[in-house]
C-alpha cells in the first residue's frame, strides 16, 4: 500500500548540522540553463525554485566559482555582485516559501568550450572530452585544455572558497563542492584525466589533493556546517575512467573526515554495492545518498521511494532525487501520498530557456495545467 505515508522515514523530519529540515527528500543539483548570458540568475529560477520549496533541502544548480570555470550556456555564476544580487533573489523567495537551499559549486574544467565561456578550458592535464559538447551554437567537438600551473590551482582553490563566502552573503545555508560527474575536481581524482607527475598527481595521495585543498579552502571560509561534498564513485560520465575508484575514495572520503563538513552526497549510490557499504561505515556525518532510477527510460512508478527508502535502511540519512523534483514541484506530497507523478518531458527543454518545460510543470492542485 503506498498511498499514505505508511511510517516511512522519508517524511520524517530531522537536522543538517543547525537547520531544521521537515523530511528527508533532497531535490538533487538540475542544470537547467535559465541564467543570463553573464550568470545572473533570473526571475524565473526564483519562481521555479519556490515551487520546489517543500523539499527537505534543495540543492541549487551547478554554479560556476570563475568564468573560466563555465560549462555550458546560461549557467548561473557566484563571481560577480551581480550574480550575488541575483542569487539573494531567488534565496528570498524560497526562504518566503519555506525552504532552505544550498548551492552547487562546479568548476567545468576539460568540460567547457571558448565558444561558451571566452576561454580555453583548463584542467590537470591536456586531455581533451572525448565527446562533443553543447555551445551556444549546437554541439561541437571539445578542445584540448590549457594544463593548470600550480600557482593556477591555488588560485582555483581560492575561487571555490571566494564564491562559497559569496554563496552565504547570497542568502543560501551552504555549498555543495561538486567533486563528481567528471568535472575538474572529478578530472583531478581519475587517472586518465590526470597526468601530472607534481603533488597534485600520480598516486592517489596526490590526486585527491586538489578535492581536499578545496574542501579545506570553503570549510575555512564559511564554516563545516555550511558545506558539502558530492562525489560519483565509479561513475563514467563526462569521460572519465578513475582506475582505481576504491582506493581514490577510501583516502578521499577519509581525508573529508578529518575537515568535518555537513554532508557527503553520493551520486548513483547502490546500497548493495560493497563501496557504498564501506563509505556509509567510514562516514561518520550526513550522508546523502542519489539512488539509481535508470537513466535514458521513465521514472520508476513510485517515484523512487521505495529506492529511497532502501537507502535509508542501508544507513543513508537523506535520499537526494532528480527528475522527480525537475518534473513534479510538488514531489514530497506526491511521494507521501502515492499520487501519480508527471513525466519528465522533452529532454528537459534544457536548451530551450524559458518557462516551458521549467515552471509549468503542475501541482496535483493545478489539473488544467495537466496536459500541457
Ligand atoms: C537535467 C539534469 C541536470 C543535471 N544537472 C546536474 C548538476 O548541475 N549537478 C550535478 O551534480 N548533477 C546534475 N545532474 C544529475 C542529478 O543531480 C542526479 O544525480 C541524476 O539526475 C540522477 O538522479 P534522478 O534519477 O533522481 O534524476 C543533472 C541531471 C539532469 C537530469
Amino acid at each position: 500500500m503506498t498511498n499514505n505515508a505508511g511510517g516511512s522515514r522519508l517524511f520524517e523530519a530531522t537536522t543538517l548540522g543547525p537547520l531544521s529540515l521537515p523530511n528527508r527528500l533532497v531535490m538533487a543539483p538540475l542544470t537547467r540553463n535559465r541564467a543570463a548570458a553573464d550568470g545572473v540568475p533570473t526571475p524565473l529560477m526564483a519562481t521555479y525554485y519556490a515551487q520546489r520549496a517543500t523539499a527537505g533541502l534543495i540543492i541549487a544548480e551547478a554554479t560556476m566559482p570563475s568564468a573560466v570555470g563555465q560549462t555550458y550556456a546560461n549557467i548561473p555564476a557566484l563571481h560577480t555582485p551581480a550574480h550575488v544580487a541575483g542569487w539573494r533573489r531567488v534565496t528570498d523567495v524560497v526562504r518566503e516559501a519555506g525552504g532552505r537551499m544550498f548551492v552547487q559549486l562546479q568548476h567545468g574544467g576539460r568540460v567547457g568550450h571558448p565558444d561558451t565561456s571566452g576561454h580555453v578550458p583548463v584542467a590537470p592535464s591536456t586531455v581533451a572530452l572525448p565527446e562533443e559538447i553543447h555551445t551556444p551554437d549546437g554541439r561541437r567537438p571539445a578542445v584540448v585544455p590549457r594544463e593548470l600551473t600550480v600557482e593556477e590551482i591555488r588560485a582555483t582553490v581560492a575561487d571555490f572558497a571566494a564564491a562559497a563566502r559569496r554563496a552565504v552573503d547570497a542568502g543560501f545555508e551552504g555549498v555543495e563542492v561538486h567533486a563528481a560527474n567528471g568535472y575538474l575536481i572529478h578530472q583531478f581524482l581519475a587517472k586518465n584525466t590526470n597526468l601530472r607527475t607534481d603533488e597534485y598527481g600520480g598516486p592517489v595521495a596526490h590526486r585527491i589533493r586538489f578535492a581536499v585543498e578545496v574542501v579545506q579552502a570553503v570549510v575555512d571560509a564559511i564554516g563545516p556546517e555550511r558545506v558539502g561534498v558530492r562525489i560519483s564513485p565509479g561513475v563514467g560520465v563526462n569521460g572519465i575512467e578513475e582506475g582505481d575508484t576504491d582506493s581514490i575514495y577510501r583516502a578521499l572520503v577519509t581525508a573529508l573526515t578529518d575537515l568535518e563538513p555537513a554532508y557527503l552526497h553520493v551520486v548513483f549510490a547502490d546500497p548493495d554495492q560493497p563501496l557504498f557499504q564501506e563509505i556509509r561505515k567510514s562516514w561518520p556525518g550526513t550522508l546523502i545518498a542519489n539512488p539509481v532510477l535508470g537513466w535514458g527510460g521513465p521514472l520508476p512508478a513510485d517515484g523512487g521511494r521505495a529506492a529511497g527508502e532502501k537507502l535509508l535502511a542501508a544507513g543513508a540519512d537523506l535520499i537526494s532525487l532528480g527528475r522527480g523534483f525537475l518534473a513534479n514541484p510538488d514531489l514530497v506530497e506526491r511521494l507521501r501520498t502515492g499520487a501519480p507523478l508527471n513525466a519528465v518531458r522533452d529532454q528537459y527543454l534544457m536548451y530551450t530557456g524559458g518557462a516551458t518545460g521549467y515552471t509549468d510543470y503542475p501541482t496535483l492542485n493545478e489539473p488544467a495545467l495537466a496536459a500541457s
